[in-house]
């Protein structure tokens, strides 16, 4: 008879019985993770904040600072919050599972303007910002749709390849030119090469305005040839759009290749929106994902299939920051503030890129420099090298991303001088 049938306890059970652990036991069941290597850019604001230098210069955020260097609250935001915090009705109950029900409608005559336009064929929903709206738009796109293929551009925003990893990692991705770091324009000849290579079905990740590092937008006319292929080759466009307001100062301008892709009524594509930015409400956590469909019945099965997603991820978003934006965009006084709260950060940054211009023209920095005033949003490219942003960092105390992206939000009138003289030094002069 064996000993089990003979009640004899096996050796787990003597062990749990007697208390006895093999020493392995004790292990967590984590120990074999492998390490992370923390993240770049929020890595470089840690040690920023650290630095002791009274001449320190963050050239990292993408984040809006005003001339202070500080974060700014807008003035309409500052009105709307009143509001809100006045009136009695307010409460703390969920918002409806696809989000603030005003702010999704506003949110697509925003993105694709209302001009005679049915935007009953767009499916939306509310999103944990613009990075939540990417997220959605992957997990329902490598499922529903079921790409082969992801396509980014070379560069482009960091996050979207990690987001497609978590969310579709069975779908293969692979990067498309776009900036050409020489002369510092798009390869837009090159970019339509390799994207004949896409397939049916494939997926292409584009930002709408103000391109992430490069600050370098597609024209019109390429932005036409772009729709062109899509249509073609059965590409399927997501834009990215969080920076709407910023590249131009102009709402309807920046969102211009999303509403003539829609206008063009045979073309199916996503609208991953973020709020953080042209509002500044960074840690509200405020995006939309709007889906344009062929039509009003495609569009309408969406929408529930959006939101069974979302419910198992996030049940309800952050109303708050929904609240604040609803009110300034349903208001025509707090509208208007807003715009003109746009044109605050949109023409400093502008005074800051030609401060930066003259101030490397007149004392002949080495580099070609006229896209610094060409280049739209809170980012340019410098042509740094690793070891030279290292150089920067160390002997001058000056931040700015390891690719050499700087972000103008962090150049003002008191450090301009500062971060020219330190880039004298670093590339030397003509
Ligand atoms: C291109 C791009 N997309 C999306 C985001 C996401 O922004 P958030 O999640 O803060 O709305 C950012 C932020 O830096 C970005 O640069």
């Amino acid at each position: 008879m064996k000993e089990k049938e003979r009640g004899v306890p096996s050796d787990l059970a003597r062990k749990t019985l007697s208390g006895k652990k093999d020493a392995h036991e004790d292990m967590s069941s984590f120990s074999e993770l492998p390490t992370v290597k923390p993240d770049a850019a929020f890595t470089l604001l840690a040690a920023y904040k650290t630095d002791t230098s009274s001449n320190k210069v963050d050239l990292c955020p993408g984040f809006y600072r005003d001339e202070n260097g500080r974060p700014w609250i807008l003035s309409s935001v500052i009105q709307a919050k009143e509001r809100i915090h006045a009136d009695p009705k307010v409460n703390h109950e969920h918002l409806p599972l696809a989000g603030h029900t005003e702010l999704l409608r506003q949110s697509k005559e925003l993105v694709f303007g209302k001009e005679d336009r049915d935007l009953k064929r767009v499916a939306s929903i509310q999103t944990v910002s613009g990075t939540g709206a990417n997220h959605l738009a992957a997990l329902f796109l490598s499922t529903k749709l079921n790409p082969k293929t992801v396509w980014f551009p070379n560069l482009g925003w960091i996050n979207h390849t990690a987001i497609w990893k978590l969310a579709g990692s069975h779908v293969q991705q692979r990067f498309y030119p776009y900036f050409n770091g020489e002369n510092q324009i798009i390869d837009f000849d090159a970019m339509v090469e390799v994207l004949r290579e896409a397939q049916k079905g494939d997926v292409i990740v584009l930002h709408a305005c103000a391109h992430n590092p490069t600050g370098v937008d597609l024209s019109k006319e390429q932005w036409n040839t772009l729709a062109t292929i899509c249509k073609n080759t059965g590409l399927f466009p997501v834009f990215d759009l969080a920076y709407q307001g910023l590249a131009s100062g102009d709402v309807r301008q920046d969102a211009s290749a999303i509403s003539d892709f829609f206008d063009r009524g045979n073309l199916e594509f996503v609208v991953a929106q973020s709020y953080s930015k042209n509002f500044g409400l960074y840690g509200e956590r405020i995006g939309i994902l709007h889906i344009a469909a062929l039509d009003v019945t495609a569009a309408a099965k969406i929408t529930p299939a959006l939101t069974q997603l979302s419910r198992a991820e996030i049940t309800s978003c952050p109303s708050y920051g929904a609240r604040i934006i609803s009110q300034i965009l349903g208001d025509l006084k707090l509208y208007d503030q807003w715009l003109e709260d746009l044109a605050t950060m949109h023409n400093r940054m502008k005074t800051m890129r030609e401060s930066l211009y003259h101030g490397l023209l007149v004392r002949k920095v080495r580099g070609s420099w006229d896209h610094i005033l060409t280049d739209t949003g809170m980012f340019s490219m410098t042509g740094l090298s690793t070891t030279q942003v290292t150089a920067m960092k160390e002997k001058h105390h000056i931040y700015l991303l390891p690719s050499g992206r700087i972000s103008v939000t962090g150049l003002t009138t008191r450090n301009i001088d500062h971060v020219v003289t330190a880039l004298e030094d670093i590339l030397g002069t003509y």
